[in-house]
């Protein structure tokens, strides 16, 4: 849930650091702080709580810090309150030592009683010191930074990506990886250790994703790494081909809108290689229609809005193929002793493909002998990596906490594997088949339609922003939809929300409506616009103010009843929430703007959720 750079070279190593942090922060960012050798041989820390700014104003971009290899930490606090103490990188008592860390030890306190019995004196409240003190505890009886870091390893337990720095060796970084991403970035002459590719963009675009039990070796004159036990690793190396641009606002005042207004695009990427004379054409997917055959059981697993996205896919999924298909919270999947076994399929949903929850439930399903069907966003993170087969979404680096692009797209991919599938098992029906194939061509179009409309949104956010609750209804495709409006609404304005099926409103939610509720009703759904438009009928008996999501085709029988009508174009009905999201993402957007909210970074959360 952290985020972590290193560099070892022949430029400055801080303000290096303080740019790659720059674009970490949404990893986390409830405090930062670099470390760097200095030409004297020693370890310098600085570190704050608060923004990365304040790090970036302590040391006045860099220029206080003086010396060509360092690392840096922005941090998403677990153990230990968010503060300059806490804050990474942790230095050993002897100051021998620095670290940065992202995951957790596990078995930290026991390991802490042991080091204060043996006299050292911990700082901070945090798991991530224990491995500073502990390394320079072994290296005092060995004096080989290597093997006191081989020895540390094989002592703690959890998860870490770990960047760390010895007085006596000022030429090194030592990096280890178990649960966490890390990835190696190769330079001329320099080398980097990050979270994620956009830290070190700027300066290279050859990387190689660290294995869980790899330990790095980086000097200016390359990268050395060894497995578990200590045997050299040949990596092999992935060329990085986006812009660097795609990492920056490009004139938006937030990512959030950014990545928005990004969504035609990105599903262009996502469908239009999948889209062969008029099929849908996985040449990424492994899966044979043999074994499409012989699933008996078909769960999806994810978190947040990915997991939203597998709701929707349910629905469609079940529809097209006529199997019966299990959406699960991955946090839950991995504890329900799940019926999976060799004849099951997992769908895997994540756009960053780190989401911990999510990592564990796929390998519980992957202990148990299912196949494994990721659908991810970033390349080469370990969800993917450890897939037995995996679809990219190609929506480009999301940096905005509240997912957009990466909902879009991964939707469009569940989709189109739908169809696939219904295909394969030849349930689907080719006239339905050939209408989702023509919608799923224009659907990058229409969205840019709807895009174009977003000052009505504007208009509306503006004039009720100050709700204190916002109810979302819809049925079916429009109920999952709800979810995901809520989700967004809630995680940037921090306005409680809730979504619910229509129909359950009258068993029980409908008490809470009362003179001057907001309710987002969705009536997007054309099989079922009559029943939603009863549902809204029922909210406005009880004083209900409605904001309504219809379709063009639907508009004026909505507007006999609700004032406030947005509309998407029509479309094929499993793609209506493709287009249906967007109004409901820039609601929430806009809403969060006259909040004075912090947008791309709202509080308490962060990006990537590497933790349990
Ligand atoms: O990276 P993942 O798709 O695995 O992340 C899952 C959730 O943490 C994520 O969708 C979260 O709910 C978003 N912040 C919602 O906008």
């Amino acid at each position: 849930m952290c985020g972590i750079v290193g560099f070892v070279g022949r430029q400055e190593a801080a303000p290096i650091l303080l740019d790659g942090l720059s674009r970490l922060e949404y990893r986390g960012y409830d405090s930062a702080g670099v470390a760097v050798v200095s030409p004297r041989r020693e370890i310098q820390i600085k570190k704050s709580k608060g923004r990365l700014q304040v790090l970036s104003d302590l040391i006045h971009g860099g220029k206080d810090m003086e010396g060509t290899i360092g690392i840096g930490h922005t941090r998403w606090a677990t153990h230990g309150a968010p503060n300059d103490v806490n804050a990474h990188p942790h230095m050993s008592e002897g100051g021998k030592f620095a670290v940065i860390h992202n995951g957790i030890i596990e078995n930290y306190v026991e390991i802490k009683e042991f080091l204060i019995k043996q006299g050292v004196h911990f700082k901070s409240e945090t798991d991530s010191e224990v491995v500073a003190q502990l390394l320079e505890f072994y290296y005092n009886e060995c004096h080989d930074f290597f093997e006191a870091v081989g020895r540390v390893l094989r002592r703690i337990e959890g998860a870490y990506a770990l960047g760390m720095l010895c007085a006596d060796c000022p030429d090194r970084i030592i990096a280890a990886r178990k649960d966490a991403p890390l990835l190696l970035g190769y330079g001329d002459g320099e080398n980097f250790i990050a979270s994620d590719v956009t830290a070190i963009i700027k300066h290279t675009r050859e990387v190689a994703y660290m294995e869980d039990g790899e330990v790095a070796i980086l000097t200016t004159d390359g990268i050395e790494v060894f497995d578990a036990l200590q045997q050299p690793v040949k990596k092999e190396r992935h060329h990085i081909d986006w812009e660097v641009s795609a990492a920056e606002k490009g004139g938006y005042p937030h990512f959030m809108l950014k990545e928005i207004f990004e969504q035609p695009e990105a599903l262009r990427r996502a469908i239009s290689p999948r889209l062969k004379g008029g099929k849908v054409v996985f040449d990424d997917m492994k899966l044979t229609v043999e074994q499409i055959k012989a699933f008996q059981r078909i769960f999806i697993v994810a978190c947040g809005s990915s997991y939203h996205v597998g709701m929707l896919g349910k629905y469609t999924l079940e529809h097209l193929t006529r199997r019966s298909v299990e959406v699960a919270l991955a946090s839950e999947f991995r504890y329900c002793d799940p019926i999976v076994d060799m004849n099951t399929l997992v769908i895997v949903i994540s756009q960053s493909g780190e989401t911990l929850d999510t990592m564990a439930a796929l390998r519980e399903a992957k202990a148990r002998g299912a196949y494994i069907l990721s659908i991810v966003n970033v390349v080469g993170s370990s969800i993917a990596r450890e897939s037995d087969d995996v679809i990219y979404t190609w929506a480009g680096p999301e940096i905005a906490v509240a997912t957009t692009k990466a909902y879009s797209t991964q939707l469009a991919v569940l989709d189109m594997v739908a169809l696939a599938f219904g295909e394969a098992l030849g349930a689907v029906d080719a006239k339905e088949y050939e209408e989702a194939v023509t919608e799923l061509e224009k659907l990058p179009g229409k969205m840019e339609t709807v895009l174009e409309h977003c000052e009505d949104i504007q208009m509306f956010a503006a004039q009720h922003f100050n709700h204190n609750s916002i109810f979302f209804i819809g049925r079916n495709l429009d109920y999952a939809l709800g979810l995901e409006g809520s989700l967004k609404l809630k995680e940037i304005s921090y306005i409680h929300s809730e979504a619910y099926a229509s129909g359950e409103l009258k068993h029980g939610t409908i008490s809470l409506i009362e003179e001057g509720t907001l309710v987002v009703a969705l009536g997007t759904y054309g099989a079922l616009f009559d029943k939603a438009m009863s549902n809204v009928v029922e909210v406005k008996a009880r004083g209900a103010d409605v904001l309504a999501l219809t379709t063009e085709s639907h508009r004026d029988e909505m507007a006999k009843t609700v004032s406030t009508v947005l509309t998407i174009p029509d479309t094929a009905p499993m793609l209506l929430p493709s287009l249906g999201v967007v109004p409901l993402q820039l609601f929430a957007y806009y809403v969060a703007l006259q909040r004075g909210c912090d947008i791309d970074k709202p509080r308490n959360l962060a990006k990537s959720v590497t933790v349990e």
